[in-house]
């Protein structure tokens, strides 16, 4: 431990230069326009995991952007960690609510402010640079595989297929991902699933053309009102989805498994005040973390048409659209879903209107186990470094690949997240504790050592 707070001590700044330097790239992988930034965030990375000590570094090309690979292969006795991680990020808009450009990198309050500080460039380079720490060190207790992509943030379709053409390279033993949240730093967590998604689009046409909203108003359908009327009826009273069959393939957890859940540290108040909320909404019957973490929901994710202009304009839309996604639970499946939810929005959509239905991407639930080596390595790396018995949690996000790791290459995850889920990812002033970042860089190197003392045993 003292060979590893050393020698982060030694290069701190050095740590915070370098992780500057791979968020002022600006690697929107949403948007065609930053495809240049998206690019030479790659060539970034490949470099300082060359720098860093490690062999066989490519910047595989997909047919989306490209996967960078490394690895370090000490000896074919030891485990093999795969470290997957990513380096694009979500668009930075709205502009104009960030204190300080999305992309110049600012500390405030020990703070990082940046579009990917946490998710996940910030949260990545920690591998790096505790893969540096241990080769220069020379504590490399596993063999070492970095998969690094660059279209997580929309849906990861070129990472599937590279996952099945390249099983032999991508062999390892255990899966480690840092991009998930803790708790806080009082209470040291580790999240032991995600959940599923479902992406879709609907736009409802009514008349052929946009009307004058005096001459036809009150006798031809507004496809805004219409599509706004087949939202709101997706959620009953009881804030559960209507969809028929949607929650047909949802376990219930047992007693013990919600109080467990029920049991970590969460307070209300400090939630509510966190986000300006007078109260939280949910599915009845159900907590805040068993919301979250356990149970399916369906959300808007923003909605548009008609005249949104400067001004006034009378119109009546010929057009309305929504992006709906829906997050799954074990045993729910992404597609079968998507059909159900296509199915059941054009049969409630109103005589006067069309609707079309398109899904986008997709990606399966699932569960971590807590009872494997390389669980029990992540729990002694925390107690080691933070001092405190890590917390079980179910986090609510999604990495699609995660399920595909299991599927085609039959390797578990650890999730190892630094994050905290007021670090506003996907939000404006996105930012990571520097204490984090270092936290992070003390603890991985743990993770390596106590994995390969727990394989050997085995
Ligand atoms: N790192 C997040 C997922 C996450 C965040 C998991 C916090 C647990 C806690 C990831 O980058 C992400 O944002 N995933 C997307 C899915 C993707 C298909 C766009 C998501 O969850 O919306
Ligand atoms: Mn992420
Ligand atoms: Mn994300």
């Amino acid at each position: 431990m003292q060979v590893i707070k050393n020698y982060v001590e030694q290069n701190k700044q050095r740590f915070l230069d370098e992780l500057f330097e791979l968020l002022r790239f600006q690697s929107v992988s949403a948007d065609p326009k930053y495809k240049d930034d998206v690019l030479k965030t790659a060539a970034f990375v490949a470099e300082k995991l060359k720098d860093a000590g490690a062999d066989k570094v490519e910047v595989c090309e997909t047919a989306g952007y490209p996967i960078v690979y490394g690895e370090k292969m000490v000896d074919a006795s030891l485990p093999t960690v795969l470290v997957y991680g990513h380096y694009d990020v979500q668009p930075p808009d709205p502009l104009e609510l960030w204190h300080t450009p999305p992309f110049e990198p600012t500390v405030r309050d020990g703070k990082i402010y940046a579009r990917g500080a946490c998710d996940d460039k910030g949260q990545f380079y920690m591998h790096v640079k505790a893969f540096e720490l241990m080769m220069e060190t020379g504590t490399l207790a596993c063999n070492v595989k970095f998969m690094i992509e660059g279209e997580e943030e929309v849906g990861s379709a070129n990472l599937g297929i590279f996952v099945k053409e390249n099983q032999e390279r991508l062999k390892a033993d255990v899966v480690l991902i840092s991009d998930t949240s803790m708790i806080s730093m009082e209470h040291p967590s580790i999240e032991t699933g995600l959940r599923g998604l479902a992406y879709m689009e609907v736009e409802v046409t009514g008349p052929n053309r946009d009307l004058h909203s005096g001459v036809y108003g009150g006798a031809v359908a507004n496809p805004i009102t219409m599509l706004c009327k087949m939202i709101a009826s997706l959620h009953d009273e009881n804030n559960h989805i209507t969809i028929p069959a949607f929650y047909d393939k949802v376990a219930d957890l047992s007693e013990e498994e919600r109080s467990a859940l029920n049991s970590a540290p969460y307070d209300e108040e400090e939630y509510k005040q966190d986000l300006d909320i007078a109260e939280v909404w949910g599915e009845k019957g159900y907590s805040t973390l068993e919301r979250t973490g356990t149970r399916p929901t369906l959300e808007v994710n923003g909605i548009w048409g008609g005249y949104t202009g400067e001004g006034a304009k009378t119109v009546l839309p010929s057009k309305a659209f929504a992006k709906i996604s829906m997050r799954l639970v074990p045993h729910q499946n992404s597609e079968e879903i998507a059909a159900i939810f296509s199915k059941h929005f054009e049969e409630i959509a109103p005589a006067g209107v069309r609707v079309k239905v398109t899904p986008h991407h997709g990606g399966e639930p699932v569960v971590t186990p807590t009872d494997s080596i390389a669980y029990r390595a992540a729990e002694k790396a925390i107690e080691t470094s933070f001092g405190k018995q890590a917390i079980p949690t179910r986090g609510g996000g999604s990495i699609p690949i995660v399920a595909l790791f299991e599927e085609v290459l039959g390797i578990k995850t650890v999730l190892l997240g630094f994050g905290l889920d007021s670090d506003a990812l996907h939000s404006p002033n996105e930012k990571y504790d520097i204490f984090n970042y270092y936290k992070g860089i003390e603890t991985l190197p743990l993770f390596h050592q106590y994995y390969a003392e727990l394989s050997k045993g085995e």
